[in-house]
Formats: C-alpha cells, sequence, structure tokens
C-alpha cells in the first residue's frame, strides 16, 4: 500500500466514515488528506489534523467497501502512525463511536487506549439518527496511542 497527498479529495471514501459533508468541511481545510492506493488503484484514505505540536488526530479513515476486512485497514492506520511518527508526534488519537464495533475492535488491536467519551456527540452534531450494529451512535469514544 502507498500513501500520497490526495488530489482530488476522495468524498466517496470520506463519507463512508463520516455521513456529514458538514462535518467533514468542518476540519478537512486544516487537516491533510491521503489517498491509498494498492497496484494503483485508489483503496482508501484517511485525514489527519493536528490537535497541538505533540498531538494529532486521525479525523477520517476508510477503505472502499470492495477491499473491506482484507487487512487493508490496519495497514493504513499502520502508515498512517508511522507518517505521524515521522513528523515528530508523540500521541495520535481517533474518535469512534459507541455503535462502530469493528472499528473499536481494530483500533485497541493496533495498541489504542480509551481515553475519554464525548456524550452526545452524535446527538449533538449530526441531524439525522445513526445506527450501526443495531446500536445507536450516541457518544463519541476518543483513543489514543503514544507513537
Ligand atoms: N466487525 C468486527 N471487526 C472488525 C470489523 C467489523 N465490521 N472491521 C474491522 N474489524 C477488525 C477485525 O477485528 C480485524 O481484525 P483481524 O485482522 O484480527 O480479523 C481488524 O479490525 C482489521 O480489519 P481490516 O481488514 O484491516 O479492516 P478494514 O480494511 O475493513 O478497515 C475500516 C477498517 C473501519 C477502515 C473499514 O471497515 C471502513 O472503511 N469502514 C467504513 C468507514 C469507517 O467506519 N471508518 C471509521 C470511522 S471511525
Amino acid at each position: 500500500m502507498k500513501l500520497k497527498p490526495s488530489f482530488p479529495i476522495p468524498y466517496d471514501l470520506l463519507l463512508l466514515a463520516d455521513p456529514s459533508l458538514e462535518q467533514i468541511h468542518s476540519y478537512l481545510p486544516f487537516g491533510k488528506c491521503y489517498s491509498a492506493y494498492e497496484e494503483e488503484e485508489l483503496i482508501g484514505a484517511a485525514v489527519l489534523l493536528p490537535i497541538d505540536e505533540s498531538k494529532v488526530e486521525i479525523k477520517n479513515i476508510a477503505i472502499a467497501p470492495p477491499y473491506q476486512r482484507k487487512g487493508y485497514g490496519k495497514q493504513l492506520l499502520q502508515k498512517v502512525m508511522d507518517l505521524a511518527k515521522a513528523e515528530s508526534y508523540k500521541t495520535i488519537r481517533i474518535g469512534t463511536a459507541n455503535s462502530s464495533i469493528g472499528q473499536l475492535a481494530l483500533y485497541q488491536k493496533v495498541g489504542f487506549e480509551m481515553q475519554e467519551i464525548l456524550f452526545n456527540f452524535f446527538l449533538d452534531n449530526y441531524e439525522e439518527a445513526i445506527y450501526e450494529n443495531g446500536i445507536q451512535a450516541k457518544h463519541m469514544l476518543i483513543l489514543e496511542k503514544s507513537l
């Protein structure tokens, strides 16, 4: 897998991870969007947003549906963490919904630890109710990993 700065922005991929275009536009101008290629095929994307000098957040990460559950998400996370480390960040964080069971499994498998809960984040910031795995997305769980 190869990462390149995104041009153009792969909105179809970003919308898989974040169904609100409004939310995407709130962080995209301040972050860096990367596209992931496998054999020249665009298969994933991630957005990194600096929080401060030592901390960076993965605001969005997605793998195209035909390529999901094949290990590419784990690879993309590893690439993004390597990139953040190379840019001298000490901590990387990621937020996901209380309903995102698969994502929570993945992030903990690559070493992220639960840090905080933003209660009612999805109720307060998204117009449409979001359900995954039969669970309503209400709270944002923040996980962090030292680099
Ligand atoms: N249910 C349960 N476990 C899951 C899962 C799911 N839906 N998706 C991933 N996992 C876990 C598995 O435990 C897997 O571990 P294993 O390798 O031991 O089997 C691990 O994550 C790695 O999976 P991988 O194949 O690398 O994940 P992926 O390529 O499907 O990418 C996402 C993961 C989340 C990036 C991808 O599914 C995606 O783009 N989803 C839609 C967008 C999204 O939700 N982004 C995150 C927003 S917070």
